[in-house]
């Protein structure tokens, strides 16, 4: 029996959640009025997807939602973060469409219904095909189409959605789908990447400056209790020599590309400077217009921080003595963007997730805090991911006992609890994912989910670390 170490009590008001998106577990992917994502279109391109799984169908959420509504009542959750597909809003971004918006109606509906609050994602990847036709986030004008969606979306909604978050993971929708290719729109150019950076920090500003007019009109008085915020995955970039120059180095391009690239347009309104000189010649200044950085800082209620994994990071491109091998990684390849040296990722010789991620809790301890001491305008932060892959098993009891995934789960959450004692201001933890679903390039092999789903027939079943995570949100409540 797993003893959980002594906890503090969890501040007053602490969210328990878990997330999904809609492209990974919706379905329904042209009905209703939908039309293509650019994820239904990569993934129909061969190779793109391990096993050529498409999210066509993906858990039939779109179908079964009510059902997973009261599984996530089940589960005890103070609040569900969702997204909402723009190719199912507007499709092709020509219309709104009235059927798809009446879906996430009905799922807000369900959510307040149950008492869950809705949390909800205006970006999670899935922008239409018809957009990057017309060169998607590198085109300028992306950036306010999106400011137009997210005021279709708010006005349908904004009279029940408190929580609005504008992107998910912009690093993912910019420098993987843009640069590395190996997410849609599976592009492999670097000044492209750059340029979507910069235009989603600009629909970001846009849409958060639009929400805060719409809110304003919309509650009697301009009082709004609305909560507009974004979620980045940041990272540890860990010098796997810290006495080596050439590894602490690595290790700072890394920050500032994964982490500071992202943190400092939003909090400080500039690009680091160090990063500046890094990607000197390779486009980012070229697309940033006069004022850009003024509108994209926008004041936030909240930062969402996804972590899964810290990264370790050396500068040399062989392991070397104590280095370890040099493990291959899911994350994109730094160097087309950090100048011509190379930049590699190797063991620390930690446990691994299915996803070859390394498990070390700590990290997440780590970030947290240090996110407060380097950005004294830190809004309030919310762990809006966390979880991790396991190639679960069915057991002939017909439970998921996923030790693993329970374990992993509970080393971060005391990990938070370590780091609200060490000063930081998180407000919630939601966990990754409710439900195992397509993930992304890997297709439906890899699974996240703390429910699981059987992909032949749909039903959903509860794992270990589903009822484990129910109980310590028990817990956690009847200690506040
Ligand atoms: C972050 C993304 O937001 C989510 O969509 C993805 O499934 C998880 N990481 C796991 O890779």
């Amino acid at each position: 029996m797993f003893q959980q170490p002594e906890l503090s009590p969890w501040p007053s008001g602490f969210i328990w959640g878990s997330a999904t998106a809609a492209a990974q577990i919706e379905g329904a992917a042209h009905e209703d009025g939908k039309e293509d994502s650019i994820w239904d279109h990569f993934a129909r391109l061969p190779g793109a997807i391990a096993s050529g799984d498409l999210p066509e169908q993906a858990v039939d959420h779109y179908h079964r939602m009510p059902e997973d509504v009261q599984l996530m009542k089940r589960l005890g959750l103070g609040s569900y973060r969702f997204s909402t597909s723009w190719a199912r809003v507007k499709p092709g971004d020509r219309f709104v469409n009235h059927a798809g918006l009446d879906f996430y109606s009905r799922l807000v509906d369900e959510l307040l219904e149950a008492d869950i609050l809705p949390w909800l994602t205006l970006y999670h990847w899935d922008l239409p095909q018809a957009l990057e036709d017309q060169g998607g986030w590198t085109n300028r004008d992306t950036a306010y189409r999106f400011a137009d969606y997210a005021e279709t979306v708010y006005g349908r909604l904004g009279d029940r959605v408190t929580h609005w978050t504008t992107f998910n993971e912009p690093l993912c929708s910019s420098l993987i789908g843009y640069a590395a290719g190996e997410h849609a729109p599976g592009r492999t150019e670097p000044r492209a990447a750059l340029a979507a950076t910069h235009h989603q920090h600009l629909a970001h500003g846009l849409a958060v400056n639009r929400l805060r007019h719409l809110g304003a009109s919309l509650h009697a008085g301009g009082e709004t209790s609305d909560r507009i915020g974004i979620t980045l995955n940041l990272t540890n970039a860990v010098p796997i020599d810290p006495s080596d120059p050439v590894d602490l180095d690595a290790a700072r391009r890394i920050d500032a590309l994964w982490n500071r690239m992202y943190l400092e347009p939003l909090l400080l309104g500039a690009y680091p400077p160090d990063l500046l000189r890094d990607l000197q010649g390779q486009g980012l200044e070229d697309v940033i217009v006069e004022g850009d950085l003024e509108l994209i800082a926008q004041p936030l209620d909240f930062l969402g921080v996804n972590h899964y994994h810290d990264d370790a990071v050396s500068g040399h491109p062989e392991p070397r003595g104590s280095r370890g091998a040099a493990q291959p990684t899911a994350r994109p390849k730094a160097s087309p963007f950090v100048g011509s040296e190379f930049v590699t990722f190797p063991s620390r010789g930690l446990p691994r997730t299915s996803m070859d991620w390394e498990v070390n809790p700590d990290g997440l301890r780590t970030l947290l805090v240090r996110l407060g001491l380097q950005y004294p305008n830190l809004p309030p932060l919310y762990v809006t991911e966390n979880g991790a892959a396991y190639d679960d098993a069915v057991s002939p009891d017909g439970c998921i006992h996923d030790p693993e995934r329970t374990a992993y789960i509970r080393a971060h959450i005391t990990a938070v609890s370590r780091a609200i004692d060490d000063g930081a201001d998180v407000r919630g933890y939601f966990v990754w994912s409710l439900l195992d679903n397509f993930e992304w390039a890997w297709g439906y092999e890899k699974r996240f989910g703390v429910v699981r789903v059987d992909y032949t027939t749909g039903e959903r079943t509860i794992k270990d670390s589903g009822l484990a995570y129910s109980e310590i949100i028990s817990k956690s409540s009847a200690s506040v």
